[in-house]
């Protein structure tokens, strides 16, 4: 596992941006597992920025992402499907149809999940995942659990979670309940991983996640078992890493 230390968000940004611009170059036709959430923002602006300077061509790249809301259409601006269009998609030129982001207004939880599974499947793998961290270790929606969810699967979202993502929508009854997410064996089956954290508020889950004990009480943790992690995470996330004396 290699841990690059950022010295802000935006040098996290940038960091993790040059790892995803170096595997499209070597591998123009990759396949780039995607995420959503606050983190990867700033890293997405930067793919841009570049993109836009002629430095990088995603017209063969293909993409799958973490997860979706379950009920939740793509134009639902509060769909995960509506956010990589609008904060990645719909400024790089990438050709739409290879984009891929669970089926939220598939009912039937089992047809979605498989669907998902046989996507994944078909695109051949996925070269490098990127992933943020939840502040509990979740990733994608796995959440800690008594066991780890092994590949796409239908989640109830926790209370905590739901009351999080609360502050996104009009009212606390229209945050969705429910979520298909990837889950471990899709992630841990990536050739590579980017773990990319910000602020305090991930300090404990990324001391638990890469320096604890192996559980699906920290869904991430399990990513010590992956032979090629990348962790680009700011000093305040690394702060009780670097209290412990471990980096
Ligand atoms: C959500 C997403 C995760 C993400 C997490 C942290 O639960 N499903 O993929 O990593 O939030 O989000 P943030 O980056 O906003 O802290």
């Amino acid at each position: 596992m290699i841990i690059y230390a950022g010295k802000d968000y935006y040098d996290v940004s940038r960091k993790a941006a040059n790892i995803m611009s170096a595997q499209i170059i070597m591998k123009p036709r990759t396949v780039l597992g995607l995420a959503t959430g606050s983190t990867p923002v700033g890293m997405y602006r930067q793919l841009i920025e570049w993109y836009e300077k002629g430095d990088l061509d995603f017209s063969q790249v293909t993409t799958v992402n973490l997860d979706e809301y379950k009920g939740l259409s793509g134009n639902n601006n509060q769909s995960y499907r509506y956010f990589m269009n609008t904060n990645l998609f719909d400024h790089i030129n990438i050709d739409k149809s290879r984009t891929y982001v669970p089926n939220g207004l598939e009912e039937d939880s089992r047809k979605a999940c498989e669907d998902y599974n046989k996507i994944i499947r078909s695109v051949g793998g996925i070269d490098m995942q990127l992933l943020g961290i939840g502040g509990n270790g979740h990733i994608g929606f796995n959440e800690p659990g008594e066991a780890f969810e092994k590949e796409t699967h239908c989640v109830d979202l926790t209370e905590s979670t739901i009351k999080a993502n609360a502050r996104f929508f009009a009212s606390m009854d229209e945050v969705p309940k429910q979520a298909y997410t990837m889950g471990i064996k899709n992630i841990m089956s990536a050739k590579k991983i980017l773990l990319i954290a910000a602020g305090s508020a991930k300090a404990d889950a990324l001391y638990k996640s890469l320096y604890g004990p192996i559980t699906p009480n920290v869904p991430a943790s399990i990513l010590q078992l992956h032979q090629d992690v990348t962790v680009v995470a700011d000093e305040e996330s690394l702060s009780l890493i670097r209290e412990k004396g471990l980096l």
